[in-house]
């Protein structure tokens, strides 16, 4: 084939005004082949984008032989001429003059011969599905969403912070992670005499896990660099089969000195409407394929969160309203429970119609890190709560002070954090941060229903394919 530069499908459908009447280069997958005796129409897409770009095979140039690889799954490189199409569906095509097989996909093999495969299909092929529209789009809205972030927090200053992934400390200490050791199963128990196993001969030395949240030593970041962020996998090993529940999951984590509550639910705000903001903005035509085929209220309610203020509420008043509610919910409501998703979404969907971020929980539901309100019984806690979602977001202004921190810690039955009380020990200063859990915003985003077909692979109790 002649050497001219290959466009990729995006590309040329931006420029196709210049290029119309010119020679063109392109390589991609074919999704669909049709037509009759005379000419044949391939649709082809790269990954670039939503849009096939359709190519014309007239059958006076090109034998029956010559195209009978090409078919659904195969991938070809092509060039001919663009052209102003006839046909509807599309403004340009290409009239192809040379084709190259790359490689055949057999129609008796390859599993995504039809359109509109169930998404639970689609999972139990998950290392195809990135070849299908609906998750071409969720994974293009996804890389957007990333760079937004990144973007957001690069242009406010902040420094993206690398926490590690392997820990020995428990953030959350919710007691879910996941162990790291190279000791043989097939050893234990290697006990010591109190009958516990001795980490000592294990690669670390001592017990050492996945991390839950690159928190604690964000926190170690933030009060040297001031604004920090990370951005990485976490790990849960909670056996949770819910569709907004993963067992590794992405999570952004702002860390800021001289934070206060109120600043920190100030950003929260504003970062989560930037990154909303930037999809609508960048990925139309993505958002627009998924509002047609899966969620016909997608735009509006993006555009919905993005124009309104966020409800902000004390627990205690949150309590209240479901009280009064008159709705019977499957777990009964009072002061001091663990809101759940039903509760969450009642306040979001039904009583104040917006995102609500909720404020000031009771000590004993939160984490140690919290601070302590003046009241003794409630932390500076925040939780952004979404439609459709629940939690979305999870933070806190948190304890500065030495011994109220130390405190929590023993009552909590922590150990090994003299490195993370360091921060309190020397030059400690007022500060907050929080958590968005990345795949919950790209569900948002997306307006797909399951947390499971927002990430390329998911892991999840008792899959850990691919
Ligand atoms: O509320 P969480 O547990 O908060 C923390 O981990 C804090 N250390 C964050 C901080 O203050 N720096 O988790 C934060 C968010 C949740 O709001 C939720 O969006 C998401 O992480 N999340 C999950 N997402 C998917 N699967 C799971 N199993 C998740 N658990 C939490
Ligand atoms: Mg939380």
């Amino acid at each position: 084939m002649e050497k001219i530069k290959r466009l990729t499908v995006a590309e040329l459908l931006s420029r196709h005004e210049d290029l119309v009447g010119k020679k063109v280069d392109v390589k991609g997958w074919v999704r669909t082949r049709r037509g009759n005796k005379n000419v044949q129409f391939v649709a082809l897409n790269d990954g670039s984008t939503i849009k096939n770009l359709q190519i014309v095979f007239d059958l006076s140039r090109f034998s029956e032989d010559q195209l009978r690889p090409v078919t659904t799954g195969s991938s070809i490189h092509v060039q001919g001429e663009l052209v102003a199409s006839q046909g509807k569906g599309q403004s340009v095509e290409v009239l192809a003059d040379e084709l190259e097989v790359y490689g055949t996909a057999s129609p008796e093999q390859y599993p995504l011969q039809k359109k509109g495969h169930s998404l639970e299909f689609l999972r139990e092929i998950a290392h195809l599905r990135p070849r299908t529209n609906t998750f071409g789009a969720v994974l293009r809205i996804r890389h957007a969403l990333a760079y937004a972030i990144h973007k957001f927090f690069n242009d406010k200053g902040f420094y993206y912070f690398h926490t590690p992934l392997i820990t020995a400390s428990d953030c959350e200490g919710a007691g879910a992670q996941f162990q790291v050791t190279t000791l043989n199963p097939e050893d234990l128990p290697r006990r010591k005499e109190d009958g516990k196993v001795d980490y000592s001969e294990d690669f670390f030395g001592k017990m050492a896990s996945l991390t839950v949240s690159g928190q604690l030593e964000g926190e170690l970041g933030a009060t040297a660099l001031g604004c920090i962020y990370t951005f990485g996998p976490t790990f849960r090993a909670e056996n949770s089969n819910t569709p907004r529940h993963l067992s590794e999951f992405w999570m952004i984590e702002p860390e800021m000195a001289f934070y206060e509550i109120e600043d920190n639910m100030d950003l929260a705000e504003e970062f989560i409407k930037y990154c909303i903001r930037y999809a609508l903005e960048h990925c139309a035509d993505d958002i627009a394929f998924l509002e047609e085929h899966f969620d016909k209220d997608l735009t509006e309610r993006l555009r919905f969160v993005v124009e309104n203020d966020f409800v902000r509420l004390p627990y205690t008043e949150g309590i209240r309203i479901l009280e009064e509610s008159g709705r019977k919910f499957e777990f009964p409501v009072y002061w001091g429970v663990d809101l759940a998703s039903e509760h969450e979404r009642y306040l979001v969907e039904e009583h104040f119609k917006k995102p609500v971020i909720l404020t000031d929980y009771p000590k004993e539901i939160k984490a140690f890190y919290m601070k302590l309100n003046d009241d003794g019984k409630t932390v500076r806690a925040m939780d952004v709560l979404f439609p459709k979602i629940g939690e979305i977001i999870g933070g806190s202004q948190r304890e500065e002070s030495y011994e109220k921190l130390s405190e929590r810690i023993e009552a909590n039955g922590i150990t090994g954090m003299d490195w993370y009380l360091d921060t309190r020990r020397f030059g400690t200063v007022p500060h907050s941060g929080f958590g968005l859990g990345f795949e919950r915003l790209v569900l948002f985003v997306t307006g797909m229903q399951n947390i499971r077909d927002v990430i390329p692979f998911p892991r999840y109790p008792k899959n850990c394919e691919f």
